[in-house]
């Protein structure tokens, strides 16, 4: 059905390992310029290009250092975007005018059949409306975009839970544009120092960026927790927290993001909890940085961009 749809050009809702995307053939600019209708999203806002593996990425590069060879090698597929100088096929829709394709195997099994069958490679953003939080499971899009799209191919819940990291050269120097399922620790291992440089909307280099990305409808407040409560005692306050905590007024509603501390567990229920949270009678949210290691980075970026400030 999904590959059909998307012979059809019509945008389809896949599964990824790190958040459902909104594909459509990336070839074609009447396929992707539906994705851009369905989202609402800005031309300017750059789309990710997914391939079944680096056999096939290479087919849309010009050149790319030895580094991007090693991290594919290694990472894909999984949480990891490179972003590469394309050839000149990938239209500019795509890449938003500029010079260069962020591209991504992706790990789930369903998602990965559809690139090793479909002959051409899928550009997905994230399968939400602009601005709000991604999807990770199929219920999630469907609250958002049934009867916006034709079909959405049911992968089950994500196992990574938040966006890939991207990373692109300049000049010698390996940079973090986003951080993401990927820690920067582990790039380290392999290729060593990155240097890290999150963009906002006005820079050129990753435009999609924005602050507002990721956010609930609600309010939400990002600091000490105690405090937090504290301030707002009285308020039907939701609480986002790691860890399970004691001592909450009884009308504030609590989603733990691991019971145990763990942050690759908290990253897979980040945005379930978010729209847990958004979706239930809470006024508003608070929530506190989680450990700033591994995930945790990535995590605290959501929380930050969800944030108001
Ligand atoms: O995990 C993910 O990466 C998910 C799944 C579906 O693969 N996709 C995703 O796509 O998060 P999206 O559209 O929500 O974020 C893509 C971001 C853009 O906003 C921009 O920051 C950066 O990737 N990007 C994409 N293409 C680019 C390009 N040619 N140049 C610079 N930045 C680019
Ligand atoms: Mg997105």
């Amino acid at each position: 059905m999904a590959i059909q749809w998307l012979e059809a050009l019509e945008p389809v809702a896949i599964p990824t390992e790190t958040v459902y995307g909104l594909a459509a053939n990336a070839l074609s600019d009447k396929a992707v310029a539906r994705i851009f209708e369905v989202k609402n999203r800005p031309s300017f806002d750059p789309l990710i290009v997914h391939v079944a593996s680096w056999d096939q990425a290479v087919e849309h590069i010009d050149t790319y250092p030895s580094a991007a060879v090693r991290l594919a090698q290694v990472f894909w597929p999984g949480p990891l975007t490179l972003l590469l100088p394309k050839k000149a096929h990938i239209p500019d829709l795509v890449t938003s005018g500029l010079p260069r394709v962020a591209l991504r195997a992706p790990l789930h099994p369903l998602t990965q059949a559809l690139l090793q069958q479909g002959g051409f490679p899928l550009a997905a953003p994230s399968a939400n409306p602009f601005g709000y939080i991604s999807p990770t499971s199929a219920q999630h899009v469907q609250q958002q975009l049934d009867g916006f799209i034709p079909y959405i191919l049911d992968g089950g819940n994500c196992s990574v839970g938040v966006e890939s990291t991207i990373v692109g050269w300049e000049g010698p120097d390996a940079v973090v544009y986003r951080l993401g399922g990927l820690s920067v620790e582990s790039l380290e291992s392999e290729i060593g120092p990155l240097k890290v440089r999150l963009n906002q909307s006005s820079d050129p280099a990753a435009p999609g960026m924005l602050k507002s990305h990721y956010a609930p409808r609600k309010p939400l407040f990002l600091g000490n927790l105690a405090q937090l409560v504290e301030s707002h005692w009285q308020e039907k306050a939701g609480v986002l927290s790691l860890k399970p905590i004691a001592g909450l007024p009884p009308q504030m509603e609590a989603f733990y993001l691991s019971e145990t501390g763990n942050l690759q567990e908290a990253a897979r229920n980040l945005f379930h909890g978010l729209r847990v949270l958004d979706a239930s009678d809470v006024t508003l949210i608070l929530a506190e940085p989680v450990p700033a290691e591994g995930l945790g980075l990535a995590i605290n970026d959501r929380l930050r961009r969800a944030s108001i400030q």
